[in-house]
C-alpha cells in the first residue's frame, strides 16, 4: 500500500522485531496482583502518542504500535483488524499479501487509492510463539475496546464519509458493539456515527480460505464491498456540493 500520511509520525519506534524469545508469559491484562514482570497497562491512560499506549498489554510484545496511512481527508476509510508480523516490523498496515489484495481489489473496484486511508481496529500485533514463527493471534474484545480511543482520533482527524469494515473485529470496533457478527451483515450498507458503514470480508480470509471457491467469493464481496464505498462518496461529495 502506498503511502501519503501516517496518524501519528511517532510510530516509526527504533525498537528492533520481537522475536519469540522476547515473549513473557504474563497475561495479557495484568491485574492488581500481576506479577512484577507483567508488562505494565494502564485502562485509563489518555496518551498523545501511539507509541506510548499503555491502554492494555499487546505494546510489551509488539516491535512498535502501527497507525493509519492515507490522505489527511479521505473519504473512504478502511478498518482491517490488527498489523501482521510484516506490518509490525515496517510500522505500516497492510504492506503484506492482504494489502496486495487490497490494492487488487480497490483497483478492480474504480477507486482511487488517494480516495483510502488504511488503518487497523487493533494497533498492537497480538502474537504467540510456534517455533521460530510469530503466530497472529485474534485480537481479545478487552483490546478491541482498549484501541477503539485511537480509532476515535483518527476517525475525528480524517472525517471519512464511508468505512469499510474488514472482518468481524473492524466491525466490531467500528460498531462499538461486541455482539456484532458479520455473516449478518455482509453486502448490506449500516449506518453508524453519521457515516455509512460497509462491512465485507478481511482480505486473510480471501487469501487463506480452504478452498478456492471460497476464496473467490470473498474476493467478490470484498471488490462489491470497495465499489460500494466509493459510489456512497462520491454521492455523498455531489450532494454536499450541491448543497
Ligand atoms: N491484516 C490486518 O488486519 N491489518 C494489517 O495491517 C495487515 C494484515
Amino acid at each position: 500500500m502506498c503511502s501519503a500520511h501516517i496518524f501519528d509520525a511517532n510510530v516509526m519506534s527504533t525498537r528492533k522485531p520481537a522475536t519469540p524469545s522476547d515473549a513473557t508469559d504474563a497475561p495479557a491484562d495484568a491485574p492488581a496482583d500481576a506479577p512484577a514482570d507483567a508488562p505494565a497497562v494502564e485502562r485509563e491512560q489518555q496518551p498523545t502518542r501511539l507509541g506510548d499506549c499503555r491502554r492494555c498489554a499487546l505494546w510489551s510484545k509488539a516491535t512498535q504500535a502501527v497507525g493509519g496511512i492515507g490522505p489527511k481527508h479521505a473519504p473512504i476509510m478502511m478498518v482491517g483488524e490488527q498489523p501482521g508480523d510484516k506490518e509490525d516490523q515496517q510500522g505500516k498496515p497492510f504492506v503484506g499479501p492482504a494489502g496486495q489484495l487490497l490494492d487488487d481489489a480497490l483497483q478492480e473496484a474504480g477507486v482511487a487509492r488517494r480516495d483510502v486511508y488504511v488503518t487497523n481496529a487493533v494497533k498492537h500485533f497480538k502474537w504467540e510463539p510456534r517455533g521460530k514463527r510469530r503466530m497472529h493471534k485474534t485480537p481479545a474484545q478487552r483490546e478491541i475496546d482498549a484501541c477503539r480511543y485511537w480509532l476515535e482520533r483518527e476517525l475525528a482527524s480524517v472525517g471519512p464519509r464511508v468505512i469499510v469494515a474488514l472482518g468481524a473485529t473492524a466491525l466490531k470496533a467500528i460498531l462499538e458493539d461486541r455482539a456484532a457478527r458479520l455473516q449478518a451483515v455482509v453486502g448490506k450498507v449500516l449506518e453508524h456515527g453519521g457515516r455509512h458503514v460497509v462491512p465485507t470480508y478481511h482480505p486473510s480470509f480471501a487469501l487463506r480460505a480452504p478452498d478456492e471457491a471460497t476464496r473467490q467469493r470473498a474476493y467478490a464481496a470484498i471488490v462489491a464491498a470497495l465499489r460500494k464505498a466509493g459510489t456512497l462518496a462520491q454521492r455523498d461529495a455531489s450532494r454536499e456540493r450541491d448543497e
